[in-house]
């Protein structure tokens, strides 16, 4: 059955913005005619400058993390607002890169991910648990924590805008993907923690997607799982052969159709500051 299907690189910390601008030009004839937007989130010096070439193309653009304040004196640090009028239309947040090497707290991510939703940006949530917590058998109990908290509190409304992403810290860059029953038995969990939070229609509609180790020889069997959405790509989206094969291998087998996208969602119902 064909699904709605997201293909996201995230490019790290690789890439200057003329590195950018050339990679969009390459990938954009690849992948001209497949159905559906590919998300690229790239360094912050690169948002304005991909943005502007990606237009015409179905690339969005977005960033990998951003500030929990509209504003303030933090030095060093970045705003959701201005990665808005950089150019970006989404957020990954809670990327297993910041949670583990810059300490990122759960209560930390669950500020910015409102902090996005009020902003109008569109938050990637990731999710994972460590291979530590696997081998206690805690996955489960890991992402049902990281799910509930980083999500408290998020109108129903707004749950038409979220895109969550597990990613096992294990499987992350390291060419160890997630066996295919593992991966399926990760996205149930995590859409019955949605449903559990929004219901079953605005739940049920939330894309789920799959990253670590994802490339073009595992990718179809991996979006042939149930309540797999979609992938979020790291290594494997910074050469624009293998991506451009990646979404591909999607489209080819008549998966890939279109996306809810930033440009034709509605912008979430814009609340008061509580501050
Ligand atoms: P790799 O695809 O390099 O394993 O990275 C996954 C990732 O962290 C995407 O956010």
């Amino acid at each position: 059955m064909a699904k709605n299907v997201y293909v996201v690189g995230n490019w790290k910390m690789y890439k200057t913005a003329r590195e950018a601008t050339d990679y969009i030009e390459s990938l954009a004839p690849k992948i001209e005619g497949t159905k559906g937007m590919i998300y690229l989130s790239v360094p912050y010096t690169s948002i304005a400058p991909a943005a502007h070439y990606a237009k015409e193309t179905n690339i969005v653009i977005g960033a990998q993390n951003m500030n929990d304040a509209r504003d303030g004196a933090f030095t060093g640090e970045i705003a959701g607002l201005m990665l808005k009028e950089a150019g970006a239309t989404f957020v990954i947040l809670g990327h297993s890169e910041r949670r583990h090497i810059f300490g990122e707290s759960n209560a930390l991510i669950h500020r910015k991910v409102l902090r996005a939703l009020q902003d109008d940006i569109q938050p990637i949530l990731c999710i994972g648990e460590t291979s530590k917590e696997r081998d206690a058998g805690k996955t489960d109990e890991v992402l049902k924590e990281q799910l509930f908290s980083a999500l408290d509190g998020v109108p129903k409304e707004d749950a038409e805008h979220l895109i969550v992403a597990y990613e096992p810290v294990w499987a992350i860059g390291t060419g160890k993907t997630a066996t295919l029953k593992h991966i399926e038995e990760a996205h149930l969990f995590c859409r019955a923690c949605l449903t559990e939070l929004f219901g079953k229609k605005q739940g049920g509609a939330i894309p789920i997607l799959y990253g670590g180790s994802v490339k073009p020889e595992n990718v179809a069997e991996i979006v042939d799982q149930k309540e797999v959405n979609g992938v979020l790509v790291g290594g494997a989206s910074l050469d624009t052969d293998t991506f451009a094969e990646i979404v591909q291998k999607i489209a080819g087998g008549g998966a890939l159709k279109k996306t809810t996208t930033p440009k034709t969602r509605k912008p979430p119902i814009r609340r008061k500051k509580k501050e």
